[in-house]
């Protein structure tokens, strides 16, 4: 005999292992009733002119990609399918209360709900053989998670700040709406698990039943679609793109402050026209050839470029102006405001301008004056010696009259010694001052083009990207 304790061990145990056993053989024997004759080729309605009522949600796990060049949306999701059995159902009591059971898909009656849109993925299996959740009343749930490749038109007008919809049409592939009639669970659907894309962010997932009547035949065929509306976060686009081509524009257009005589104005603009240009074909790659539209971000490269091209042109033109040859003429009338503009606002520079003194001296000198008295330049009037030496001479001397006319040629050949240098000088004076108000005008037109360009790469860059960058 053994003692107490263990015959109520043994005892306990053999209770648990007959429940057991029997929950066991309660699900099996359940399950095999269920299956006895059962076809899952057929529809699970007892009356073959009823539709079963197919309910579809889909959770969004994951947006991996939005290809823009091939048109194509990746996503994973869990499809989510319900529907009721007429064949699966018991009688919960009778089996300890079991409610529920799970069963492999394919030994059952599916819908063939299929995704309209996806396109061709080696290894897809459009209905893996999952589990299905059995209850009592019939109520069948199948659930599976996939990765789908959709196609998705691609509106790249505005990149980088362009909204996308994106949409996912599910339906039964071949029994139409008598047979199947497909609904939404929810009116939206489920992003709970959503994780967080890099590039995009979610707006919303809309579910939308539609009934489309084909022109060949008169049953219904009903779908679910589901709107996928994201939106693409810029940030990137933003400093990688958008910034640098702004600081490029920036600095092509600095070049105008460069001073003419350093040489590097043309090149810096140069410099900058190359850059852009490769920027431009950075960006250019990541889209899709599209002829439609011109993306928003394309537009703004080539305002940019038009930009940089025209200052580097007018460039050359103030340059030209700035070495105007070696014998400049006058500034011609219709551009002397813009001197003034410059003279009005700083004085100091206007002494560069033709310095009166020297050209009333040489007005003094002129060589049409008559010699025959000495009447010497206003310049040597100041110095009193010479005058009193010629009357003194012209008083006491005999021969006052050689000495006199000795006097008279040297003072002729000094002044036209004097008139020569005088000459050159009012000359080089004359050229300096041209040649200096050439350079005012070019340092002027140079403020103006600054300014406009300036003007022209803040508005273009505010009016293209502004109202876009700011939603
Ligand atoms: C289920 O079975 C129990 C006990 O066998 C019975 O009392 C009950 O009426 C049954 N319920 C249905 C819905 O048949
Ligand atoms: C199914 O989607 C429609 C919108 O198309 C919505 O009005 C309806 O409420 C949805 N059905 C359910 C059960 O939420």
């Amino acid at each position: 005999m053994l003692p107490r304790p263990w015959s109520i061990v043994i005892a306990a145990s053999c209770l648990l292992t007959t429940v057991l056993c029997q929950n066991n053989l309660n699900e099996a024997s359940l399950i095999n009733h269920l299956l006895q004759d059962y076809t899952p080729e057929s529809r699970p309605v007892r009356d073959s002119t009823n539709a079963v009522r197919v309910t579809l949600d889909l959770a969004l796990s994951q947006l991996i990609d939005l290809d823009a060049k091939r048109q194509e949306l990746k996503t994973n999701i869990w499809l989510r399918h319900y529907w009721k059995d007429e064949y699966l159902t018991w009688n919960a009591s009778e089996y300890n209360g079991l409610s529920a059971i799970r069963i492999p898909s394919n030994q059952i009656w599916r819908p063939d709900i299929v995704l309209y849109n996806r396109r061709f993925e080696e290894g897809y299996a459009d209905t893996p053989d999952t589990n299905a959740v059995i209850y009592s009343d019939g109520s069948v749930n199948w659930n599976y998670p996939t990765t789908i490749q959709s196609s998705c038109v691609v509106d790249i007008t505005y990149f980088p700040y362009d909204k996308q919809e994106c949409l996912l049409t599910f339906g039964s592939w071949t029994y139409d709406g008598f047979a199947i009639d497909l609904y939404n669970r929810t009116a939206v659907g489920d992003l709970n698990n959503l994780i967080e894309s890099e590039e995009w962010q979610m707006l919303e997932m809309e579910a939308i039943r539609n009934v489309i009547i084909y022109g060949c035949c008169p049953e219904p065929y009903p779908d679910v679609t589901y709107h996928i509306r994201i939106k693409r976060k810029s940030l990137f686009y933003n400093f990688y793109m958008v910034a640098p081509c702004i600081v490029l524009v920036l600095l092509a257009v600095l070049g105008f402050c460069l001073p003419m005589d350093s040489g590097e104005k043309l090149s810096l603009g140069i410099t900058m026209l190359l850059s852009l240009v490769v920027f431009a074909q950075i960006v250019s790659d990541k889209l899709p050839a599209s002829s439609r539209a011109i993306p928003l971000i394309g537009q703004f490269f080539g305002i940019s470029i038009v930009v940089v091209t025209l200052s580097s042109a007018a460039t050359v033109i103030a340059m030209n102006l700035h070495f105007h040859g070696p014998m400049p003429q006058h500034i011609p009338k219709w551009l002397r405001p813009l001197l003034y503009m410059r003279r009005c606002r700083s004085n100091k520079t206007a002494s560069t301008a033709e310095n009166p003194d020297l050209k009333s001296v040489y007005e003094n000198v002129n060589p049409k004056l008559d010699l025959g008295p000495v009447k010497p330049p206003p310049n040597f009037s100041s110095s009193p010696e010479p005058n009193d030496n010629i009357h003194s001479l012209n008083k006491d001397s005999n021969n006052s009259g050689r000495i006199f006319l000795l006097l008279d040629r040297k003072l002729d050949s000094m002044i036209a010694h004097l008139k020569t240098i005088v000459a050159r000088h009012y000359r080089k004076d004359t050229r300096d001052a041209r040649s200096d108000e050439w350079k005012q005008l070019a340092i002027v037109i140079d403020r103006i083009l600054l300014g406009s360009f300036m003007f022209v790469a803040l508005v273009a860059t505010a009016v293209l990207l502004g109202p876009y960058a700011a939603q």
